[in-house]
């Protein structure tokens, strides 16, 4: 059981290339089933949630592998329509596979994949689409299993826009006859992502990003090169870890659009923060100052996944800094630990005040989920002594290598091997 290990208390200076986007990259892997050829997939980060989408690919009858950040997916010989339980446990999201499989064989059998940290993870949105597209569900103990004898395009509006819905509403519907039409859809950065990777596959989607997505059918779809977005919640952390800790960083490899509402919130701490081209560039206030109200909202809103960093950044801030949290039921789950290193939260609800504190102290603390990791990451940077995080498996599900590119940032981390 690995431990990251940071000696807070020191300022950041240097600077670090940002991965690729892990909610970008698993449903173009998922995706890549679709594919009657070979898929090359540049700017794939290397997290535990790829490797078990690889292992799905491979048990449905693709041959993958990964050379560095580059993934080469051949789906040829695509032949299996059911995902075990053991290997759909392995990923939260790996709901992200029943578009895909019924796309390409008409048919699919899943085990369900359960609630998670963040509370319910509800998926009746997927199921309603699929059912929408044709395919008729039947559910039995934890295992959905559905079947489509065509797959026929629908008006599909979602009551809310779920990211992972409209992610398998759009893989399933390039499959379809005729087009669908996909309104009140996610917006975010990713769901873009994957249009163009379905498009340079040969499919026909038009315009992810906006809340109407426009889908025409088409029968093969080839293989194709593509290179992933940069991950903005990847970004948002290091940005949080240097107003933590004081410094001035580069981040490289970034979309500032992209980070719009989080480049705002930390703005507000007094941060100096320059977008030039790919890189961010953020020197941070020697004496940051406490935000007005993060409220999480679906994209362009405040992501959800980056409320824990975020508040981690502003745990020494002067004055009390308020959290909305609107997405996800349990996602203050970050912050007894975050109070145990110090820190003044109080959680009501949905609600988080956070007053700021003069000095935050490292003591070993646990990982609650991936994004509540990152945030014990960011406020040990800015805490005194050593701060020791297990349960790192759950950071390691989202940053390939968090600790090389703290110690990039200048931090002084390192992983203890138990
Ligand atoms: C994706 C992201 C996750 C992020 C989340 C919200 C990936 C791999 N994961 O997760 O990092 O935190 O978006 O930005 O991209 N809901 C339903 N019914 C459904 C589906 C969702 O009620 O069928 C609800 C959820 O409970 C939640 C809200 O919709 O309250 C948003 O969830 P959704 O957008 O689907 O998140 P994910 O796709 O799971």
């Amino acid at each position: 059981m690995d431990i990251i290990k940071i000696t807070g208390g020191r300022k950041l200076y240097g600077e670090v290339h940002v991965q690729g986007a892990k909610n970008s990259v698993l449903p173009i892997l998922a995706a890549s089933l679709l594919s009657k050829g070979t898929c090359v997939i540049h700017n794939c980060p290397s997290l535990s949630d790829v490797t078990a989408s690889l292992a799905i690919l491979r048990h449905l009858g693709c041959r993958a592998k990964q050379e560095g950040s580059t993934v080469i997916i051949d789906s040829v010989d695509a032949s299996r329509f059911d995902v075990p339980h053991d290997l759909m446990s392995e990923m939260r999201s790996s709901v992200i596979f029943l578009g895909a499989v019924l796309a390409r064989f008409h048919r699919a059998e899943l085990s369900l994949p359960g609630g998670c940290e963040l509370g319910p993870r509800p998926i009746d949105l997927h199921i309603k689409a699929m059912e929408a597209l044709g395919a008729d569900f039947c559910e039995t103990a934890g295992n959905i299993s559905c079947k489509a004898d065509s797959l026929n395009a629908a008006d599909i509006n979602f009551t809310l826009p779920s990211v992972g819905a409209t992610e398998n509403a759009m893989i399933a519907a390039c499959a379809a006859n005729g087009t669908t039409v996909i309104t009140n859809a996610a917006r975010e950065p990713e769901i873009a992502d994957l249009q163009n990777f379905l498009n340079a596959m040969g499919a026909k989607v038009k315009g992810a990003g906006t809340s109407t997505v426009i889908v025409e059918g088409v029968s093969e779809f080839h293989g194709c090169t593509h290179t992933v977005i940069p991950d903005r919640i990847v970004a948002a952390t290091y940005m949080s870890a240097a107003v933590s800790a004081g410094g001035e960083i580069f981040l490289r490899n970034t979309e500032k659009t992209h980070l719009e509402a989080v480049t705002d919130a930390l703005r507000q701490t007094g941060a100096d923060i320059d977008c030039m081209g790919d890189v961010i560039h953020i020197i941070a206030s020697d004496k940051p100052k406490a935000i007005r109200p993060v409220v999480t909202r679906p994209y362009p809103g405040f992501a959800t996944d980056a409320q824990p960093p975020v508040m981690a950044a502003v745990l020494k801030a002067e004055g009390t800094s308020v959290f909305v949290e609107n997405i996800f039921e349990n996602r203050f789950r970050h912050g007894d630990e975050l109070n145990r290193l110090g820190a003044d939260i109080r959680i009501i609800g949905r609600v988080a005040a956070v007053t700021g504190v003069d000095m935050l102290r490292g003591i070993p603390v646990r990982a609650s989920d991936l994004r509540g990791g990152a945030a014990l990451v960011v406020a040990a940077l800015g805490a005194e002594g050593e701060t020791l995080i297990t349960d790192i498996h759950h950071i390691r599900r989202g940053y390939d290598d968090i600790v090389y590119d703290l110690n990039c940032l200048g931090a002084c981390a390192g992983i203890l091997k138990k």
